[in-house]
């Protein structure tokens, strides 16, 4: 809205931001011709001259607005109860380093994979893992046992209650799951320490959910369990939930726990939701912490083309096989547009890049200098955005819906036309986009086919023919996520926490997800939903632990420093007033 009213009422728009007027725009851009004429220059870059145009604002103030679109709250201590303070230097300690070890290392050992062919809970006995989970719990974290509720909700999901004195404060809600993906069996050989064992190396704890997302799930019951210990009594509810199946969709975990959720505390009933997610990352100089805010959407679209059999001796010049090939080449050569709008955390993070790092590309800088002075425009190709893509793939996706064609099947026979081909195309939805730009673009390329080869079109219809081509979406399809704002109360008590324990030359800046987490099942329980990995080891630097893949592992100093953040959260968060 914003942007377009900026594009077609240009000068509106400058007169409100206190830009020179067109008039006197007009007049220095003839000054600066005659300059550049006086100085013998003899062609004319277009864009020497926007840029000249556009040096209006002071470099300073060009600063000041890129920090004011990149808020950095104060580092934030609590300071309520310094009783506690005794418990969060015990985190540091030698005898709690050794403990949590010991913890974090069963944890691993004790198998929960989770498959995408499960069954039914009580039929499929691959769920059964879950009971020596909780026994291992139990066992592991006896404070929390014995004086917290512990509710388990379909069967294994783990729902923790400890309640605080203050029923007006909405609760914090941490979040972790329980499985891990699976390892397959021909890769274990490839491992360094197998991947069951929670080997400890002297600095990282091996296998499978080591960083994937056991160190966060025990970090959080650490926290609780050294927090009973030390006596807080909580004004906040504080609640751990931990899904069982994330790792397949979450239906039987995630699902139910967020339903159970919300029927006892109402739609957003939460203050603030911190799950699995990003963490830390080094970019342009600087070291951001970047808690994920928003995550894209997704939708995998299932493609049949279906044409009549018959002997291979006679065929049609084009098998289903040859038709399916030609839409998925239509499919392929053009991409969804990179586009970056202002809700996307991106935009935010190049904001603090500008303001914030010293090796902040300055083409860039430029650039996002022009939109925050224009707005973006819907019209035109977004240049911050493609310029911002050349740094690579996995910036570029933040900003652009991606489309890759990952199964295709077709044919049983080789002497019989193949009367039905099949592929699925996988999506990850643009933040500012919907599934529906995705489904209309694939009916108008299938339309094309469909047209060309006289096939019936079934786009989304739910109906198929012979001699057709049908388009339906799977039931996994997930809209993009609301963006948490990142510029509330909920956010400064996040990333203060953040700078306080790490230093204020650490940026908080919001970060988007191409996956997604269990929080897809969360969205009405709180707008302030963060996925972060708050754990971090200086010397081991940013990474992801190699999660989902051989080799698994997280830095002890990473978790044993996600502790202490979390102890530090949950503490900021009772003393705030939010
Ligand atoms: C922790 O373990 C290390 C080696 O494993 C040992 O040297 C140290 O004494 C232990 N610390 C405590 C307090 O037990
Ligand atoms: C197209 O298909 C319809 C029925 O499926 C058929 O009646 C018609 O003759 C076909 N047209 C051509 C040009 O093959
Ligand atoms: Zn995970």
């Amino acid at each position: 809205m914003k942007s377009e009213v900026a594009h077609v009422l240009p000068i509106d728009a400058n007169a409100r931001s206190g830009r020179p007027t067109p008039r006197s725009r007009g007049k220095s851009v003839a000054l600066v011709l005659i300059a550049l004429l006086l100085f013998g220059v003899t062609f004319i870059d277009f864009r020497s001259v926007e840029r000249l145009w556009w040096l209006g604002p002071s470099s300073a103030a060009r600063e000041e607005a890129f920090r004011a679109g990149c808020a950095q709250p104060e580092p934030l201590l609590p300071s309520k109860n310094p009783d506690l303070d005794k418990a969060f230097e015990h985190i540091t300690s030698s005898a709690f380093r050794n403990a949590t070890i010991r913890r974090l290392s069963a944890a691993v050992q004790v198998k929960t994979e989770s498959f995408d062919d499960l069954g039914a809970i009580g039929e499929d006995p691959r769920w059964d893992v879950f009971y020596n989970f909780h026994d291992f719990l139990k066992k592991t974290f006896p404070r929390i046992h014995e004086q917290l509720q512990v509710e388990k909700v379909n069967t294994h999901g783990l729902l923790y209650t400890w309640k605080g004195s203050d029923e007006s404060l909405k609760p914090t809600l941490l979040m972790a799951h329980q499985d891990t993906v699976p390892v397959p069996p021909e890769t274990i050989s490839s491992w360094t320490y197998p991947p069951w064992s929670g080997a400890y190396d002297g600095k990282y704890i091996w296998g499978r959910g080591a960083s994937d997302c056991k160190n966060q799930l025990i970090a959080t019951l650490e926290t609780l369990e050294l927090l009973l210990e030390a006596n807080f009594k909580p004004r906040r509810t504080i609640l751990l939930s931990f899904g069982f199946d994330e790792e397949c969709s979450g239906k039987q975990g995630a699902s139910h726990l967020a339903a159970f959720i919300q029927e006892r505390y109402g739609k957003d009933g939460i203050a603030v939701i911190v799950d699995e997610g990003s963490g830390f990352e080094q970019a342009w100089g600087t070291l951001f912490a970047k808690p994920g805010t928003a995550e894209k959407g997704y939708t995998d679209v299932h493609i049949t083309v279906r044409a009549p059999g018959g002997h291979s001796s006679v065929p049609s010049d084009h098998t289903s096989i040859g038709i399916l090939s030609e839409l998925i080449t239509k499919i392929e050569s053009e991409q969804y547009p990179t586009r970056l709008v202002d809700a996307n955390p991106y935009y935010t993070q190049l904001q603090c890049g500008a303001a914030y790092s010293p090796d902040f590309p300055e083409k860039l800088r430029e650039l996002l200098g022009r939109r925050r002075s224009r707005g973006a425009c819907r019209a035109r190709p977004d240049r911050l955005a493609l310029e911002a893509a050349k740094q690579g793939p996995a910036i570029k996706y933040l900003m652009q819906t991606s489309q890759a064609v990952d199964v295709i099947s077709g044919g049983i026979k080789v002497n019989a036309l193949p009367e039905r081909a099949t592929a699925v195309v996988n999506h990850r939805i643009n933040v500012g986009e919907t599934s529906q730009v995705v489904k209309d673009r694939l009916t108008a390329l299938a339309g094309e086919v469909a047209r060309a080869h006289n096939l019936t079109l079934h786009a989304f219809d739910g109906k198929e023919s012979p001699s057709s081509i049908v388009l339906a979406s799977s039931s996994h399809e997930l809209q993009v996520a609301p963006v948490t704002p990142a510029d509330g109360d909920a956010f400064a008590v996040l990333a203060g926490t953040t700078r306080a324990l790490y230093g204020s030359d650490v940026v908080v800046t919001p970060g988007i997800m191409t996956g997604n987490t269990d929080t897809r099942y969360y969205w009405d329980l709180t707008r302030h939903i963060f996925r972060f990995g708050p754990g971090f080891d200086p010397e081991d630097g940013p990474g992801l632990g190699k999660i989902h893949t051989v080799d698994e592992r997280v830095s002890v100093l990473n978790h044993v420093n996600a502790v202490r953040w979390f102890t530090l959260f949950v503490r900021n968060m009772d003393e705030a007033d939010l």
